[in-house]
């Protein structure tokens, strides 16, 4: 049986479009998702839309909308831009859905048959667009320490969960699970937060009414937004409706965060799961945030970038090695058009797209698209085939620790070690001096590497990679390939290339 993989998204808030900031987090989780697979892992894939809370109630209310009509109209943007992402997730989960408001209610009553959670008073600072909160020591003039934004004072009378009797166990569990919080320099932030002292969290709600209802209470309460929203990992991986389906996905491998709400769920969250007595997940990743010529990206200051523009402009693939290669997960990112097309043109246009074009061009040319025999090669004596297996290893290490700019620096690597034995091999001469047998070699040594390069890639640019698939006349599917199919050698010699019509990827105009 396969090992299983569970890889999760947060979900997005519903009063807002999707941004590049949101699709970053899903792309990245995407490019995981199908390495995983690509490893021969049994991959749960889930994503998703945050449907409760204040924050959609308002939001609703300005539109003059329910905020069950606000949920489903604008649910269908993240949806659809997801799909024009090419984004592989196995589930939607929506917190709204009959599902999860069954999960929630069963897991809170699992905190409070196991006395986790108690009524009691509270007052303070608290944030709407963040949904929580604020240390009262982190208040000054009355804005959020987190967005700036002006906070409100309030007063509750309700239930709270302990979450300050599980920061020693917590500490432990951080200290026992280096690789929890990724990348490393985010845990020591963690580690201050929780040393600095945990307060129960306050988890009912009465001023409005836009959630789920407490299942013990009879006066109109409802479940606190951020509880509510991350008992959704559980909700579905079956938790209180499908104990074997449970019991195999859960815990989750990784949360795929952003660093604003890497506390909730490397504080929140844990403390949750061990009061109802389940498994931690295994790795909270979190990534920084995407500015705008410096500033913060917002729907009020109009400077939000539409994935669908940038799609527009560079393709599908283009959108998404940029995201990946143009700033290392887990820094902050600002977006710059010159940047996205310099970079596309150069890595997609230039580096990958000439090499397949002239390659395929080649073998046209001189074999009539027949895959060309190889020769045995001396020990050292193929720099393709050192390159290409040494990558394999370095892109994996760099894929499980989600340094996924330096797995596509390893690819290219191949990529460029091609470039320079075309330059290198000079085929044409071989061809001009009758070296036949020598130029073959060449020409199938190339095709390899590039079908090595095609397998690697194909979950950072899934497009551009079924189409070279298609021209390196691969009669298997790229779906159906594994880490294991990079052995060298692999590409059938009575093959057939098939050139292309247009270019791989085209030139982008600045
Ligand atoms: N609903 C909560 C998450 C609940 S998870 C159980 C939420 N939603 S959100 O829509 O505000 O944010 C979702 C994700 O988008 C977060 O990971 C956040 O970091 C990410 N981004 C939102 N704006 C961003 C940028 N400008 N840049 C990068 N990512 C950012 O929080």
């Amino acid at each position: 049986m396969s090992k299983k993989f569970y890889i999760t998204t947060p979900l997005y808030y519903i009063n807002d479009v999707p941004h590049i900031g949101h699709s970053y987090t899903n792309v990245a989780a995407d490019v995981l998702a199908r390495y995983k697979r690509l490893a021969g892992e049994d991959v749960f894939f889930l994503t998703g839309t945050d449907e409760h809370g204040q924050k959609i109630e308002q939001a609703a209310k300005e539109r003059g909308e329910t905020p069950q009509q606000l949920a489903d109209r604008v649910v269908q943007n993240f949806k659809g831009l997801w799909s024009r992402l090419n984004i592989s997730n196995d589930d939607f989960i929506r917190t709204t859905e009959q599902r999860h408001k069954k999960a929630v209610t069963a897991f809170f009553l699992k905190l409070y048959e196991n006395g986790a959670i108690y009524r009691g008073k509270y007052e303070g600072w608290y944030c709407i667009p963040c949904e929580t909160y604020c240390p009262k020591g982190q208040v000054e003039d009355q804005k959020c320490p987190a967005c700036g934004r002006q906070l409100e004072w309030l007063e509750e009378d309700g239930y709270f969960f302990r979450m300050s009797a599980y920061a020693d166990k917590l500490l432990d569990y951080l200290d026992a699970n280096p690789e929890f919080i990724m990348p490393e320099n985010r845990r020591q932030e963690i580690v201050n937060i929780i040393k600095g002292g945990l307060k129960d969290l306050s988890i009912s709600r009465s001023t409005f009414d836009w959630g789920i209802p407490l299942p013990i209470s009879d006066k109109n309460e409802i479940i606190y937004v951020w509880f509510d929203a991350l008992i959704n990992y559980i909700t579905a991986a079956g938790y209180s409706e499908d104990n074997e389906r449970f019991e195999k996905l859960w815990p989750a491998d990784v949360h795929v965060v952003g660093k604003d709400i890497l506390k909730f769920h490397t504080i929140i969250w844990p403390t949750m799961l061990m009061a109802a007595g389940l498994k931690l997940p295994v790795m909270v990743a979190a990534h920084g945030w995407w500015t705008v010529e410096g500033k913060k990206m917002s729907k009020s200051s109009g400077n939000a970038v539409s994935p669908d523009d940038i799609i527009s402009q560079v393709g599908v693939d283009g959108y998404r090695y940029f995201l990946l290669k143009a700033v290392p997960f887990g820094q902050d990112g600002d977006f710059s058009n010159t940047a996205l097309i310099r970079q596309v043109n150069s890595s997609l246009a230039n580096d990958l797209g000439n090499l397949v074009s002239r390659t395929i061009a080649m073998v046209n040319k001189y074999f009539e698209g027949n895959v060309p025999a190889a020769q045995e090669a001396q020990e050292g004596d193929n720099p393709l085939k050192e390159t290409a297996l040494r990558i394999i290893p370095e892109v994996d290490k760099s894929m499980c620790r989600l340094e996924f700019h330096n797995s596509l620096i390893s690819i290219w690597e191949l990529i460029g070690e091609c470039n320079r034995y075309i330059d290198k091999t000079a085929p044409w001469v071989l061809f001009k001096e009758g070296r036949i047998a020598e130029l073959g070699n060449v020409l199938y040594n190339l095709l390899e590497s590039i079908r090595f390069v095609t397998i690697l890639v194909s979950p950072f640019i899934p497009g551009i990679a079924e189409t070279i698939w298609t021209h390196l006349g691969m009669e298997e599917p790229l779906c159906e390939q594994r880490l294991s199919d990079l052995e060298w050698g692999k590409l059938p010699e009575s093959g057939r290339i098939i050139p292309p019509a247009e270019p791989i990827y085209a030139r982008i105009q600045e």
